[in-house]
């Protein structure tokens, strides 16, 4: 068997959380909503997203591939040190697997705005050692039972967002696929 990764499954549970997103936002249409689009892809999202929400979108696309929505190529890791992240009003994060690293680059920046993302785990998919620690799980522990530790993949994170501080998380599952929106606490 040969799994395939593709961009933009479930188009519509992906548009409405960033619609919702932009909801939040609390902006006029004429106020620019600066986005970071940390794994851009073709920028499908933002294209359309742009069109039809009747704001004015502001998107700066990372990928490590030369693809259409992406203005600067490489690691999103690498940028989401270098840049000022606190320009961006909402960061995206459409990941493949567990963005991790990302949730935590943004904490230790102390990131308040935004951010909207996917979370998959696949079948037989594993999660992050670091991930499982932050939450109160050691790498021994896990490591003794690690089928139980992996499991409800999706409940780890969330324990880990809010550890991170992001007391109101929405999330639309799909499966093994979780597209969610975090709202820092101090947003309206
Ligand atoms: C799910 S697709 C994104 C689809 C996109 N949101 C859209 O609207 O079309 C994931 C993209 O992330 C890119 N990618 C994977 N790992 C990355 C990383 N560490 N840094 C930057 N881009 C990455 C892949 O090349 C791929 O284009």
């Amino acid at each position: 068997m040969t799994l395939t990764k593709t961009d933009n499954d479930n188009l519509s549970k992906k548009l409405s959380i960033r619609l919702f997103a932009i909801d939040r936002l609390q902006k006029s249409e004429t106020e620019p909503i600066r986005v970071l689009d940390c794994f851009a892809g073709d920028g499908l999202l933002w294209h359309y997203l742009k069109k039809e929400s009747g704001h004015l979108i502001k998107h700066v696309g990372i990928d490590t591939l030369p693809k259409q929505g992406a203005l600067y190529l490489g690691d999103n890791r690498r940028y989401l040190h270098r840049l000022s992240i606190d320009n961006y009003d909402l960061i995206d994060i459409d990941a493949y697997g567990v963005p991790y690293c990302q949730m935590k680059i943004l904490a230790e920046h102390n990131y308040r705005g935004i951010v909207v993302g996917t979370f998959i785990q696949c079948v037989y998919g594993g999660l992050p050692y670091a991930m499982l620690e932050d939450i109160g799980y050691s790498r021994p522990m896990v490591q003794k039972i690690t089928k139980l530790f992996f499991s409800k993949g999706w409940n780890k994170c969330a324990a880990f967002l809010r550890l991170l501080g992001y007391e109101e998380v929405y999330v639309y599952h799909c499966a093994n696929k979780h597209y969610f929106c975090c709202i820092p606490t101090n947003n309206g």
